[in-house]
C-alpha cells in the first residue's frame, strides 16, 4: 500500500509516522481510540480520483480531513483507514470581480478566506470561533453555521459551485457557479452537509457579500432564558442584528477562570448576551440605545453595556468565543441542538427537570446561538470519573434530552453534525423513511462504502 500511495502522491506526501497518525486521525473530540494507517496529502482533484480508484480496488476506506476542528468525530479514523488531508490544497484559484465570487481549494482556512475577501473590499460572512483552523471544505461538509447566521445564513447560502470526487471516482463540477440553473436535482446541495460521506469536495466557489457596515457589540445580563428570548424579540424588531449569542453564568465563570478576564458588567446575572448590531449612523445608534432602555425597563435585562472601541468589542466577543477552549480541560460531553427560535423556552422547560434529576451535582454549561435556536450544552466530566463511565452516563440521559427535542420538532445536531457521536440518535430527528433514502443516496455515490464509512449513517 505504501508503494502504491507513493506512486500517486510521491514519497514526501505520504506518511505513516505514529506522530502524524495521531495528529491527523482525529478531530476535537476526545472520546475515540484513533487508529489510522496512512495519511496522504493530495494537491489536485486528479490525485484524489486516483486514490479513490485505488481504494475501490483494494477495498480500503478513506477519511477526509480538513482543519480537524469537528466536534462529532466525523473526521476520526477508528479502523485503519487512510486519512486524506487537504492542508496542501489551500489556494485561491480565481476571483471574479463582476460576480463577486471566489473559487478556492477545499483546504483553505476559513479565516484566510475572510481575509482574502476583505482584501477585495468584500466580506465572507460565515464566522465562528474555529475560523483560524477550520477548512472551507469542512465547512461545506458540515454546512457550518456559527455566530452570524441571524444576519448572513449558513455556508450553504454562499456556495455557488463545487468540484467533487465521488466515491465512484468521478470528478463532478456541480452548478458551475451559476445563479440560475433549472436543470434538475441540485447535487451541490447533497454534498453540503453530507459530512464527507459521499465523496471529497476539492474546490468551492463562494459568493462574497458587501463589506459589513459598522456595528456595535452589546454585553447584556438577564435573569432567565425566557427574558433572554424577550430581549431577542425586542432587538430583532428595532435593530438589524448580526449576532445574538447567549452564555450562562457558569460559562462566564469558566472563561473568567481560564483567561483572567472579568465580566464587563458590575452586577451578576444568570445569563449573558453578546449581540452585534449594525450601526451605520447616529440614527441607528439611537435605535439601539432605545431598544436597550426598553429591555431594561421591561426587566428583560438587568444590566448592559455597549462597546466603545475595537478593543472592548474584542473582549466582549472573547467571553463567548473562548468558552470551548476554557472548557476543554474538563473533556466535556457536548450536545448541539436546535429548535425553532420561538420554541426555545418550551424546550428549556422540558429539559430543565431532566438535567436537575440526572445531573444534580454535575456542571452543565449552556451557551449558544440563541438568535437561530441553536443551543450548546456541555457537561463537564467529574474529576473522579473515567472517560468511559462518563460517556456511558451521558448517553443514558441523551435519549431523554433527544425525546424532549423530538417533542418540540427540533434537531439533535444543529451545526456540529452527526458523525459518530450522534449517529445512534439520528432517528430522533429524521424519520425511518428519510434515513432509508439517505442510505440509498450513499449507495449511489459510494457503492463500495469506502468514503468515511460508519459516519452519519451505517
Ligand atoms: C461554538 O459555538 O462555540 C461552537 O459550536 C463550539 C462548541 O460548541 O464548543
Ligand atoms: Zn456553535
Amino acid at each position: 500500500m505504501l508503494t502504491e500511495l507513493q506512486n500517486i502522491f510521491t514519497p514526501t506526501r505520504v506518511s505513516n509516522s505514529a506522530e502524524d497518525l495521531k495528529k491527523y486521525g482525529k478531530d476535537w473530540t476526545t472520546y475515540f481510540d484513533i487508529n489510522a494507517s496512512f495519511i496522504v496529502f493530495p494537491e489536485s482533484a486528479e490525485e484524489v480520483q486516483k486514490l479513490v480508484q485505488l481504494a475501490r480496488l483494494k477495498k480500503i476506506a478513506l477519511i477526509p480531513s480538513g482543519g480537524r476542528t469537528g466536534l462529532s468525530g466525523g473526521a476520526c479514523a477508528l479502523n485503519g483507514e487512510i486519512i486524506v488531508s487537504f492542508e496542501r490544497m489551500n489556494k485561491v484559484l480565481e476571483f471574479n470581480p463582476i460576480e463577486q465570487t471566489v473559487r478556492v481549494q477545499c483546504g483553505m482556512i476559513t479565516e484566510e478566506l475572510q481575509e482574502y475577501a476583505k482584501s477585495k473590499g468584500l466580506l465572507y460572512p460565515v464566522d465562528f470561533a474555529a475560523r483560524g483552523s477550520s477548512h472551507i471544505g469542512g465547512n461545506v461538509a458540515t454546512n457550518a453555521g456559527g455566530i452570524k447566521v441571524v444576519r448572513y445564513g449558513l455556508t450553504r447560502d454562499w456556495v455557488v459551485g463545487l468540484k467533487v470526487v465521488t466515491g465512484t471516482g468521478a470528478i463532478l463540477n456541480l452548478n458551475q457557479s451559476l445563479v440560475k440553473n433549472a436543470t434538475g436535482y441540485d447535487l451541490r446541495h447533497l454534498f453540503i452537509g453530507s459530512e464527507g460521506t459521499l465523496g471529497f469536495v476539492t474546490e468551492v466557489t463562494l459568493r462574497l457579500a458587501a463589506p459589513q457596515t459598522p456595528a456595535k457589540v452589546l454585553f447584556l445580563g438577564s435573569d432567565s432564558l425566557a427574558q433572554v428570548m424577550q430581549t431577542y424579540s425586542l432587538f430583532k424588531k428595532h435593530t438589524t442584528l448580526i449576532a445574538f449569542e447567549m452564555l450562562s453564568d457558569k460559562a462566564l465563570k469558566y472563561v473568567e477562570q481560564a483567561t483572567g478576564m472579568s465580566s464587563p458588567l458590575s452586577s451578576p446575572a444568570k445569563f449573558y448576551i453578546v449581540s452585534e448590531i449594525e450601526c451605520p449612523s447616529e440614527k441607528h445608534e439611537q435605535q439601539i440605545m432605545e431598544a436597550l432602555e426598553k429591555a431594561l425597563e421591561a426587566g428583560h435585562i438587568v444590566d448592559g453595556t455597549v462597546s466603545q472601541n475595537e478593543a472592548q468589542t474584542k473582549i466582549f466577543w472573547r467571553f463567548r468565543e473562548d468558552i470551548t477552549e476554557s472548557l476543554a480541560r474538563y473533556t466535556p460531553y457536548k450536545n448541539d441542538i436546535s429548535v425553532r427560535v420561538s420554541k426555545v423556552p418550551a424546550l428549556i422547560e422540558e429539559m430543565d427537570p431532566i438535567f436537575a434529576k440526572n445531573y444534580p451535582t454535575w456542571d452543565v454549561i449552556w451557551f449558544g446561538h440563541i438568535g437561530d435556536g441553536n443551543l450548546h450544552i456541555s457537561i463537564l466530566r467529574p474529576a473522579d470519573m473515567t472517560k468511559e463511565e462518563f460517556v456511558k452516563e451521558c448517553r443514558k440521559v441523551d435519549a431523554l434530552i433527544f425525546q424532549a427535542i423530538k417533542n418540540q420538532q427540533g434537531s439533535i445536531s444543529a451545526e456540529h453534525g452527526v458523525g459518530l457521536t450522534k449517529k445512534p440518535f439520528l432517528s430522533f430527528t429524521r424519520s425511518a423513511e428519510e434515513i432509508a433514502l439517505m442510505r440509498g443516496v450513499k449507495m449511489v455515490f459510494d457503492p463500495d462504502h469506502i468514503i468515511n464509512p460508519g459516519k452519519l449513517i451505517d
